[in-house]
């Protein structure tokens, strides 16, 4: 384990509290749950617990979440007041996580709302949230700088490397920098419960309102229109049969390409 000081860290991220402890870690079973162990040793706010490697990923609905050396996994320890939803701050990972691969790699992202980052068709980062007594701790998970082989045979037909998709390596600082900074800015605007902030965030990288959308929820396939989100972060789609319906879990595709 390698706390880097407050110094080091301001020098690397420019953010102003998210990034400020920071605990390197070889190989861990989940950052989740060492996050969440420092969280109880009262860890400040805005600790990120990074691993080369986790032995036990956790993926969302209790799936594995295979996590080789080269891949970007780390844990935010948050203490969110005013009822702050973990399901915007999980919105708010995976914004942050689409804008540092555009940013910091150059690549075109699709969000899956809620959690997840697509590029090329393909899954390239996933969230996570968890309530840990009065913490929630975001992971976020990027296939950055990982081998295709190093993936489980039966994830590479639908997984994508960011490196491999860019034909090189990214710089780890960088997107760090780049993937805390808006995450950071997204979580202070947010901080009074309100999801908008995110939400505006989302709105302006891919303009959905009005977009049609597919996807599924509760294993029942949707398809309409977006017509917007609610303050708690649900997705609300004008299904094709003119209903409008808001959905508090689920799995939405909005595609920037689309757009432009
Ligand atoms: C998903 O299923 O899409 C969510 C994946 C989240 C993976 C990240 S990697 C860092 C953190 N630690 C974990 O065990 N899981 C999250």
């Amino acid at each position: 384990m390698k706390p880097l000081s407050a110094c080091d860290m301001n020098a690397v991220l420019g953010t102003a509290f998210i990034g400020r402890n920071v605990y390197y870690l070889d190989s861990v079973g989940s950052t989740q749950d060492s996050a969440k162990s420092f969280a109880l040793s009262g860890a400040a706010e805005g600790t990120v617990v990074i691993a080369a490697q986790q032995t036990a990923g956790k993926g969302k609905r209790g799936a594995e979440w295979a996590s080789p050396p080269g891949g970007l996994w780390l844990s935010v320890i948050l203490y969110p007041e005013g009822g702050l939803n973990p399901a915007v701050l999980t919105l708010a990972g995976a914004v942050a996580a689409a804008g540092a691969i555009e940013r910091a790699a150059g690549l075109k992202t699709s969000v899956r709302w809620p959690n997840d980052c697509y590029v090329n068709g393909r899954k390239a980062a996933g969230v996570i949230g968890e309530k840990s007594g009065r913490a929630v701790i975001i992971g976020i998970g990027v296939n950055l700088n990982v081998s295709m082989d190093d993936l489980p045979a039966g994830l590479r037909r639908t997984a994508a490397s960011i490196s491999v998709e860019k034909g090189h390596q990214i710089d780890e600082n960088e997107f760090l920098r780049e993937l805390l900074k808006e995450f950071e800015s997204m979580y202070c605007a947010a901080s009074g419960g309100d999801a908008l902030p995110v939400i505006s965030r989302l709105e302006k990288m891919y303009g959905i309102a009005g977009r049609s959308v597919c996807g599924f929820s509760g294993g029942r396939k949707v398809e309409g229109t977006v017509s917007g989100f609610s303050e708690d972060g649900s997705i609300i789609i004008r299904l094709d049969s003119g209903l409008q319906v808001s959905f508090a879990s689920g799995e939405f595709t909005l595609e920037k390409e689309k757009i432009s």
